[in-house]
């Protein structure tokens, strides 16, 4: 398979050498800037559609899928991905897919459990450094240690870690899943892990007792109770839609809480007039493209992790088939076991 590069043109590939906006390019994903043409400005197209085009190619010669979450950019997210969604949605398509190659437009926990669930697969991550802050602040001796503190207590890991702490965890969960999973356990005390702000949430939500973890998502632990009240008195009648990774001040202001697939489920059952979603930046240019008539305020937090990921590094990812996750088969033993006890719980969860 060849793609056709030439020494003039708009955009560049990692190689240097630039792909060519040609009319061609511009027929091919005309359908695709139509979708796309609120949220990304037409001087910006023929710098993606060259990219577009190719990726769509090369997908089709690899037998691969390409999985976005929500928080990638529109021309990724509306542009190449097959199938999207929040962490669960991402880890059951995963664990589905017939394609012999799964693209990760996600971070590197998101692949890793894209592999765990599907091991005879490859998984590619178009970018090592896309990683996390929340899978960042645990590790597995954290997780051991305390064990040692709290015996006997079951251990519930947000998807968001390693696959190491993941390892060794008795049961996943994600946020659209959280309370349920806890509870499904049937126990008094669970430990929760790393995401204090979600264990808290889960806490508000249930009899159950959590001990906590204090890992925090660099991304909504910045927004604050008295932004939400400065945007309620700017702009009357907002709707309040928040993420539960962001602080208990942050989502006592919400008019809603729920995992990214949940925010856009109550986007469009709902139709506000007006709205703040109050999470990662790109997740309002995602679903501004199915809500013309809905005004999106939007604070623009970005995931710097999520951003790593870019259309020049997911064809650099399908034509040299990197960069390929792989897991020692014991720990990702582990960690399935955790995971596929999650699906069982949470099959057809909503956020
Ligand atoms: P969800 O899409 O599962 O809500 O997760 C949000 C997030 O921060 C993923 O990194
Ligand atoms: Fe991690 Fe937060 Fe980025 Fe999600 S948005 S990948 S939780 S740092």
């Amino acid at each position: 398979m060849s793609i056709t590069r030439l020494d003039s043109g708009s955009s560049t590939a990692t190689d240097g050498v630039p792909l060519v906006y040609t009319p061609a390019v511009a027929a091919a994903t005309a359908d695709v800037y139509e979708r796309v043409r609120a949220v990304v400005p037409e001087v910006e197209w023929p710098v993606h559609a060259p990219y577009i085009d190719a990726i769509e190619r090369w997908k089709r010669s690899r037998g691969a899928v390409v999985l976005a979450h929500n928080y990638q950019t529109p021309e990724i997210f509306h542009g190449v991905a097959d199938l999207s969604g929040d962490s669960l949605a991402l880890a059951q398509q995963a664990a589905e897919t017939d394609a012999e190659v799964i693209v990760m437009c996600g971070v590197h926990f998101m692949a890793e459990t894209a592999k765990m669930l599907s091991p005879e697969k490859t998984v590619l991550i178009p970018d090592l450094e896309a990683g996390c802050s929340l899978a960042a602040s645990i590790s597995g001796a954290d997780v051991r240690r305390l064990r040692e503190r709290h015996p006997g207590v079951p251990v519930v890991t947000y998807v968001n870690t390693s696959v190491e702490v993941k390892a060794e965890s008795d049961i996943c969960c994600t946020s659209s899943n959280a309370v349920e999973v806890v509870e499904s356990l049937g126990v008094d005390r669970v430990i929760f892990l790393p995401d204090e702000f979600l264990g808290r949430y889960v806490a508000d939500n249930t009899d159950v007792e959590v001990i906590l973890w204090q890992g925090h998502c660099e991304v909504h632990e910045r927004f604050t109770g008295d932004e939400l009240r400065d945007y309620r008195k700017t702009y009357p009648g907002i709707q309040i839609f928040a993420h539960p990774e962001c602080p208990p001040d942050v989502l006592s202001e919400a008019d809603y809480v729920g995992s990214t697939a949940g925010l856009i489920r109550h986007v469009d059952a709902t139709r506000p007039e007006r709205v703040v979603l109050v999470t990662e930046c790109s997740m309002s240019d995602n679903v501004a493209v199915a809500h013309p008539d809905v005004e999106f305020i939007r604070p623009c937090n970005l995931c710097p992790h999520m951003k790593q990921i870019t259309l020049p590094k997911i064809l650099t990812a399908l034509e040299r088939l990197q960069h390929e996750v792989t897991i020692d088969p014991d720990v990702a033993g582990r960690g399935r076991r955790a995971v596929e006890r999650m699906l069982e719980v949470g099959r057809g969860a909503g956020g």
